[in-house]
């Protein structure tokens, strides 16, 4: 009777919401975009959106109408955009909407193709751009709570939405332009539970004019619900692979009459420093797209062109701390370089079968042509060290924004004011640090392997000049860790047994990445150092195009050509070119300046007429089982033992009884499929009160098997927050599979969650299991 009556009153609630979703304002043009039952209604007709992804940042603005055009091409009819907040505001009230910023003429060019457009104003993005768009200033405020009604925070989201009002709200449908949806917020489900802040900022996006036109949510099937507004159309985001059923269930359940949208379709999937090449496979990704439009679903592809992170917007993820690759190839349909691909012709001959009667594609426009630069190899170098700006002098070790920089290096200067052995700690080193004494290099420190600690080989004596030289990679785009200062965040000691000396007295050097700051170096013709270098070089050429600056033989660092901030390089891959836009290359003489922090082996660029984007050269192991390592269950006694359910979604199991432990052990003994693979996407452990503990401090300890031939499928990937991802054992090796987990301090532990992947079907579903939960580790 209860399940009846809530039935009930749900189906009345959605009739109620879809007729208040439907009702927009009038129009002055007569042309309308709503919320139907069931479906979308273009001037009053059904409508499924087919959405194309793309990211003005990300495409040199003289490439825009080409990439619509490939968009259109493919058989799409909309444009999917982002507005990203810390582009247009470098500086606090310095608005900036001009070249490749003009977000406006981007959606008119959009519309000059027939091609409708969503906005998705933020204020957070995602996107694995650099602090998934917010502005780094934001930080300067020490206690700044972002994505909540912190006032300082709402005050900047208020000011920065009515300056897209201004650009964008006359381009409603309504009102003589293209654009026919706008977002509130981005997958909030996934940061918090709060919906007056999502309230507020749906206030905020109406108050920006933004009236006329259905206003939606979008979020993880998984928890959509937390923050779903009654007002708001509700829509999900998932990838390539996923049981599409399964992602609608409960959205069809709460709102029957809602028309369904997948608001981010994964095509593939974004690349990390250090970390494999990814990939999604075309045949799945197009059968995923065909399932839904047999529904009617509409659908938004993210990417259908990925293109290039330039300069310094990359973002990261965390934990663990993993910065982002320039390149956003991300295996779309549209390449980087913005070629037509396979699977650009397989969707493109899926999409032709649902076109309109009378409507037929147009053919994709060329494409632009491409060049080879031979070899650069005469440089004039400026040692960073013997180039410093002026510096500022603070007591306190402080954050890189707190001496008003957001992006870049920075260099701490100190000179030790006693005798000091033992082990340097930096409290933290965000993002990759170099220690010097008196110039001679001491040691790096990569935070992605959580290295803040350096044992000092020999004391280093009063009156030494220690640096430290901390380089800023990408800004945290997601979840809690978005509140990511950069440079050295706390302190600095030099801890000796029971005595730690904190260091004081600094002199602080502001390196950004800019190129007015990076070009007035003292150039003189040299040699490639082993040490922090800048490097200027000319070169001519007699025709311009598209290329791919091959940076395998430089260390870590980054381009600028002709004044343009190209983006970050590293030895470890898996990038090793940098897509260089022909439109800004020059006919005759062009200038390249490269920053290398460690120093190249050799100082050569090569422009190619292909990219390198699968060449991982990192010497540390991928997978976590190290060699010889058996992990030995015999003498323990597991906490619980149980049978998962079959099936796709979140399971929850709650032990009989408490257990206190730091790690923690699934041991799966058999699964489902009768295949030897076993796959989790995502992993919780509950506290004592019930509810999922920090994952921000685990560690894998061991993982007897990780797939890395076919795909990242490491043991990591269980608490990446990213519910697409996931481990995977590889195929060849028998149940039981085990995956040990150090929670990072002891916890109670009341039960645990576990996601499995996410695709209907797909081998690696585990059935039996017992859980282990220990005070120290396990033995290998
Ligand atoms: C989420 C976000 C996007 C992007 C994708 C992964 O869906 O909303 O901004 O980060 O994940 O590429
Ligand atoms: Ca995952």
């Amino acid at each position: 009777m209860k399940k009846l009556l809530s039935i009930g009153l749900s189906l009345l609630f959605a009739l109620g919401v879809v007729s208040a979703l439907s009702s927009c304002s009038s129009s002055q043009t007569g042309e309308t975009f709503e919320v139907g039952k069931n479906t979308f209604l273009l001037n009053g007709k059904p409508f499924v959106v087919k959405a194309a992804e793309i990211h003005y940042p990300r495409i040199p603005e003289p490439y825009w109408e080409q990439r619509i055009q490939s968009c259109k091409a493919l058989g799409m009819n909309t444009i999917c955009l982002y507005v990203f907040w810390n582009l247009h505001e470098q500086k606090p009230g310095e608005f900036d909407f001009t070249g490749n910023k003009d977000i406006a003429k981007f959606c008119r060019l959009a519309q000059k193709h027939g091609m409708y457009v969503i906005v998705r104003p933020g204020p957070y993005v995602c996107a694995e751009w650099e602090m998934g768009g917010l502005p780094w200033w934001l930080l300067k405020k020490q206690d700044v709570q972002l994505r909540t009604q912190d006032p300082y925070y709402m005050e900047r989201v208020g000011i920065f939405m009515n300056e897209v009002g201004k650009q964008l709200a006359d381009l409603q449908i309504t009102r003589g332009g293209n654009i026919i949806m706008v977002q509130v917020e981005n997958e909030y489900g996934s940061y918090g539970i709060d919906k007056p802040y999502v309230s507020a900022i749906r206030d905020m996006v109406k108050k920006a004019g933004f009236t006329d036109v259905p206003l939606f949510q979008c979020d993880w099937s998984s928890n959509f619900t937390n923050n779903a507004l009654d007002d708001l159309l509700w829509t999900v985001n998932f990838g390539t692979g996923a049981n599409i059923d399964e992602q609608f269930r409960k959205l069809k359940e709460l709102r029957p009459e809602t028309p369904l949208m997948c608001s981010e379709f994964w095509s593939g999937w974004f690349d990390h420093w250090g970390r494999k090449h990814e990939t999604r496979d075309a045949a799945t990704m197009v059968s995923g797209i065909k399932d839904m439009l047999d529904r009617n679903i509409s659908f938004s592809l993210y990417m259908t062109h990925g293109g290039t992170t330039f300069g310094w917007w990359g973002g990261a993820n965390n934990p663990a701390y993993s910065a982002m690759c320039s390149s956003y190839d991300y295996d779309a349909p549209i390449s980087e370089a913005g070629w037509t691909t396979p699977k650009y012709f397989q969707l493109r001959d899926l999409l032709k079968q649902y076109l309109p009667d009378s409507v037929s594609l147009p053919e994709p426009p060329e494409a632009f042509p491409v060049i080879e630069i031979p070899a650069i190899t005469e440089w004039q170098v400026a040692p960073l060290f013997a180039n410093l700006p002026e510096p500022k002098q603070s007591e306190n070790i402080q954050p890189m924004e707190m001496f008003d920089q957001g992006w870049g290096s920075i260099l701490y200067r100190t000179t030790l004011t006693e005798d000091l052995s033992g082990i340097l700690h930096i409290d933290e080193v965000h993002d990759w640090a170099q220690v010097f004494a008196d110039g001679k290099l001491l040691g790096r420190l990569d935070r992605r392997h959580g290295e803040f600690t350096l044992p000092l080989k020999e004391a280093l004596k009063k009156g030494t000049q220690l640096d430290i030289l901390v380089e800023a990679m990408g800004r945290v785009n997601f979840d809690k860790s978005i509140h990511d200062r950069k440079g050295i965040t706390k302190k600095v000691e030099v801890v000796s047994g029971d005595k730690a000396t904190e260091l004081k007295n600094w002199t602080v050097y502001n390196l950004p990445p800019f190129y007015d700051f990076v070009s007035k170096k003292a150039y003189k013709p040299g040699k490639a150092v082993e040490a922090p270098a800048y490097y200027r070089a000319t070169f001519n050429l007699d025709k311009t195009g598209d290329t791919f600056l091959d940076m395998q033989t430089w260390g870590k660092g980054m381009v600028w050509v002709n004044g343009h901030a190209m983006g970050r390089f590293w030895e470890i891959g898996p990038q090793q070119t940098l897509f260089m836009p022909g439109c800004w290359l020059k006919e005759g003489e062009n200038e390249i300046i490269v920053l290398d922090l460690k120093g190249p082996a050799e100082a050569k660029v090569v422009g190619l007429q292909k990219p390198i984007l699968d060449m991982l050269r990192e010497k540390a192991p991928e997978t976590h089982r190290k060699d010889g390592q058996n992990l030995n269950l015999a003498a323990e006694k597991p906490v619980h033992s149980g049978t998962f359910a079959q099936g796709n979604g979140w399971q929850e199991v709650k032990f009989g009884a408490p257990v206190t432990g730091r790690y923690f052990c699934l041991d799966a003994t058999s699964n489902y499929d009768g295949t030897n693979i076993a796959a989790v996407a995502e992993m919780d452990v509950l506290g004592a009160d019930g509810k999922p503990v920090s994952r921000e401090s685990w560690k894998i300890m061991y993982a007897d098997s990780e797939e890395t031939r076919s795909g990242n499928r490491t043991a990591d990937k269980v608490f990446d927050l990213q519910e697409s991802t996931f481990w995977q054992t590889v195929d060849n090796t028998a149940y039981p599979h085990q995956i040990v987990i150090d929670l990072g301090k002891s916890y109670q532990v009341t039960g645990f969650r576990m996601l499995p992947r996410a695709e209907a079907g797909a081998p690696g579903q585990i059935k039996d299991y017992k859980v282990y939960v220990k005070a120290s580790d396990f033995k290998y």
